[in-house]
């Protein structure tokens, strides 16, 4: 049985006897191991049910950890790290030989950042080794953002969930790497493509699923409720020629009309994307609990982080 609990020792212990605990961060729960145990790391690839290719972020607690961790640090990503450390950015950048491969899916760079939890920064800091953590979800599910979600995925496997409230920005890190000293955007994330642009100029991003990705949590179908769901442009006319079938709806903003379908989501009434954003795990476990025949989402404007929702959307529809 699982045990959701604040006590940071509780935690401490664990993980020093190589055992893997859900951690909250300002992003999304995460399953946290000591990089350097290779029980604790397989424990978090059996855990979530994920290929081993696939590699986890390195969080560290504090900027001069980095050096442990990574053996270069170019000069975008100083800009990067000082204006977004702690918070919601992961750096990949090339690997100190000694972090184990498991940990970096065979490659030979690292993803790593520091977390903007206070809970878990205190964690990071009494302990003597980073914390290698994906989403604590099981593969291709959505993230949690709630102690309550991580429950439900992992009652009998998990021994402990350090409790840190709801995570503020609900979605996962804007995760940036470099080739040939250029910075690339490989995940849409809760730092929006303009405030980066802000520190280091343009930026390409290289987003979108390829069959090799360089960041394989991209693959196209990510992040998926069980019910079947759409995104569309209008969803009135969806909502018109399906009026057989229990439809729940997720709306950006707007009124609320609830007379045509069984269930309505508004994820900010004055409109407010990064609130949005925020809300749209926790809405969809809940539309996804709800027994619906169908989810309806709205597609959101293209901007700022609508991006990284539509993006979202987009792999839970896949
Ligand atoms: O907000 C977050 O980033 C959360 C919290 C817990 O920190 N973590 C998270 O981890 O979303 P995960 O494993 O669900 O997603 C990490 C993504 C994966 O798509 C992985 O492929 C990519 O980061 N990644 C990690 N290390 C990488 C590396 N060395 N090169 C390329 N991609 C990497
Ligand atoms: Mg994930």
């Amino acid at each position: 049985m699982i045990q959701i609990s604040s006590d940071i020792s509780k935690a401490i212990e664990l993980l020093n006897r190589e055992d893997v605990v859900a951690i909250p961060t300002e992003t999304v729960y995460g399953l946290a191991g000591n990089i350097y145990s290779e029980k604790a790391i397989r424990k978090i690839f059996q855990v979530k049910q994920r290929p081993l290719f696939n590699p986890l972020i390195v969080h560290i607690a504090s900027i001069d950890q980095l050096e442990k961790v990574a053996r270069e640090f170019p000069i975008k990503a100083q800009k990067l790290a000082e204006a977004f450390w702690p918070g919601s950015l992961t750096l990949i950048l090339p690997k100190k030989s000694n972090i184990p491969l498991i940990v970096t899916g065979g490659k030979d760079t690292v993803g790593v950042r520091i977390p903007n939890h206070p809970i878990t920064l205190s964690l990071l800091k009494q302990l003597s080794f980073p914390l290698a953590a994906p989403s604590a979800n099981p593969y291709n599910r959505i993230s949690p953002t709630s102690s309550y979600h991580v429950k439900g995925y992992f009652e009998n496997t998990l021994p402990l969930v350090l409790e840190g409230g709801e995570c503020k920005n609900g979605i996962e890190s804007t995760i940036i790497g470099f080739e040939n000293n250029e910075a690339i955007l490989y995940r849409l994330g809760a730092i929006s493509v303009e405030d980066i642009e802000k520190i280091i100029g343009k930026i390409q991003i290289k987003n979108k699923s390829e069959t090799t990705p360089n960041a394989p949590g991209m693959l196209a179908k990510h992040y998926a409720p069980k019910t079947k769901m759409y995104l569309l442009n209008d969803i009135d006319e969806f909502i018109e020629n399906n009026k057989s079938k229990k439809i729940g709806v997720l709306k950006f903003k707007g009124e609320l009309n609830t007379t045509r379908f069984e269930h309505i989501e508004i994820l900010s009434i004055s409109g407010d994307l990064k609130e949005a954003a925020s809300k749209l795990y926790s809405t969809l476990h809940k539309l996804d609990s709800l027994n619906l025949d169908i989810i309806v989402a709205e597609r959101f404007p293209n901007v700022g982080l609508g991006k990284s929702i539509n993006d979202r959307l987009e792999r839970a529809i896949k």
